[in-house]
């Protein structure tokens, strides 16, 4: 195996580790994909029978993970009102996808999953138990993505009339993953003794409450749930702001990165293993990888690619465009003047609590704060973003995996790629199983296929707080 220096000018030489492959299946069905070209006919969001073909499929191909994003609110930012969204389908519907998890388990073996809730809006005692028991139900095979949710639309939908402040969002985050972390913690594997013989079930001496209380939580505990096979689900953020890194790095262990150029997720890696540097875990400097956000579209040949690209950008009108960017930015850029600089938007974007990484970080980088844009600018870099195509990576699996060779490289060797079609499900999800997954394997660029018991084994992290030993 190839040695490779660390990243950030923080590691050793390290042993270079192939890459891990997961499909974002939040939105599998939004955005037009529903009425393209192959996709189901005679069963529609949210039937489970969808779920569960593309779950068999990506096992099939060794995928390690499947992940459903999460967002409870109608997106309503864009021109104040939620028309557009409802009329094109733009980011809803959305469901609670933790029974179609429990659903996909069922039919599969080894395959992880990745479920996202929100430490802004949800109490962390829910939270702990109902990822605790999913663990038992899928044997060990789940991840939690933490969100700090910047979307006004679904604050409303939980009595906040306006959003948290960037920062105090991610302080919540702070406090919600100490509670949790204890609450897995608080009843270790070694406390469950299970003697037939006596009928004593379990050790009192090694069962505690967590006995929290802070800024915005209290929260006695224990759980009162069996150990779940991983201990605690493995841990995964996605906030990409300087405090969105700082707080991630006291207990994250896979981070779902903001795609974007290549500079950029050198920047993202190199703030990353130094913020693990600093919260005093150097050694995860080498264990937590990155998936990066990557939206791919493989065809049997670079023409047949071609056509299936065209499909999509044939869906998106300017009102599509701006609900779904609003929404993601959590700014209305319905009320932009007809010119203005960039710094001047990630300024009204900081003064509306936004977010600041994502689609404007990407355009301030590329850029720069003082380049002038008019409206009619800003909306073609925003068609390009919620289209996807401008960083869509399009064409045979062999080309692809070319480019996903060169970038895995060049950005850290560690983690890989979180991987979304523009296409109507299965079709999109199964080509990239059937053609590229196949593709990358051949030549040897993936992490070993199901290499344990456990989806935190089969991404090379060691156990989790809850872990007994
Ligand atoms: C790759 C990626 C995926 C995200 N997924 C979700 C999600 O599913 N639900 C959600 O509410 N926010 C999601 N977010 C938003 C973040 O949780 C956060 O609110 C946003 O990035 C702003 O924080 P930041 O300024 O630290 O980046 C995602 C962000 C990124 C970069």
């Amino acid at each position: 195996m190839a040695l490779v220096s660390g990243a950030g000018g923080v590691g050793e030489p390290r042993e270079q580790r192939g890459m891990h492959t997961a499909f974002d299946l939040s939105f599998a069905h939004t955005e037009g994909r529903w009425a393209r070209p192959g996709s189901w006919v005679g069963a529609s969001f949210p039937d489970v029978r969808i779920y569960q073909e593309i779950a068999r499929t990506a096992e099939r191909a060794g995928v390690d993970l499947l992940f459903f994003g999460d967002g409870s609110g109608i997106p309503d930012t864009w021109r104040g009102s939620m028309d557009a969204a409802v009329e094109w389908g733009i980011q809803w519907p959305r469901h609670d996808m933790s029974p179609v998890v429990t659903s996909m388990a069922a039919v599969t073996e080894h395959i992880g999953f990745g479920l996202t809730y929100s430490s802004t809006f949800q109490h962390p005692f829910t939270v702990a138990r109902l990822l605790n028991s999913l663990d038992h139900v899928s044997r060990g095979r789940i991840a939690f993505n933490v969100v700090a949710s910047a979307r006004g639309a679904d604050a409303a939908n939980y009595g906040f009339d306006e959003r948290m402040d960037h920062d105090e969002r991610y302080d919540r985050m702070a406090e919600f993953m100490a509670v949790c972390r204890a609450l897995w913690a608080s009843v270790p594997a070694s406390a469950i003794v299970a003697d037939r013989s006596t009928g004593r079930f379990a050790d009192p001496s090694q069962v505690h409450p967590i006995d929290h209380v802070g800024r915005y939580f209290s929260v006695k505990g224990p759980l009162a749930s069996m150990p779940s096979p991983q201990g605690q689900p493995v841990l995964v953020q996605a906030g990409n702001s300087p405090k969105g890194i700082a707080t991630s790095a006291e207990f994250v262990e896979l981070v779902f990165g903001f795609g974007g150029s290549v500079e950029g997720k050198r920047r993202h890696r190199a703030a990353l293993d130094a913020a693990l540097v600093a919260a005093g875990r150097a050694s995860a400097v080498d264990t937590v990888g990155i998936l990066w956000a990557t939206q791919a579209l493989v065809g049997r040949s670079a023409r047949e690619a071609a056509e299936r690209r065209d499909e999509v950008a044939a869906f998106w009108n300017p009102e599509a465009v701006g609900a779904f960017l609003s929404h993601n930015v959590g700014f209305d850029f319905s009320t932009l003047p007809t010119r203005f600089t960039v710094g001047e938007l990630v300024a009204e974007v900081q003064r509306v609590n936004g977010a600041q990484g994502g689609f404007v970080g990407s355009l301030a980088a590329s850029l720069g704060a003082s380049a002038s844009l008019s409206r009619q600018e800003l909306f073609e870099h925003g068609w390009q973003h919620a289209t996807g195509l401008d960083h869509t990576l399009c064409g045979t699996a062999a080309s692809v995996a070319d480019a996903l060779e060169a970038d895995f490289e060049a950005t850290g060797s560690r983690g890989g790629y979180m991987f979304a079609s523009p296409l109507a499900a299965p079709s999109g999800f199964g080509d990239l199983a059937e053609l590229l997954v196949p593709e990358l394997r051949r030549r040897g660029a993936l992490a070993p296929r199901y290499a344990g018991a456990t989806l935190r084994e089969n991404l090379g992290l060691e156990g989790g707080d809850g872990v007994a030993g």
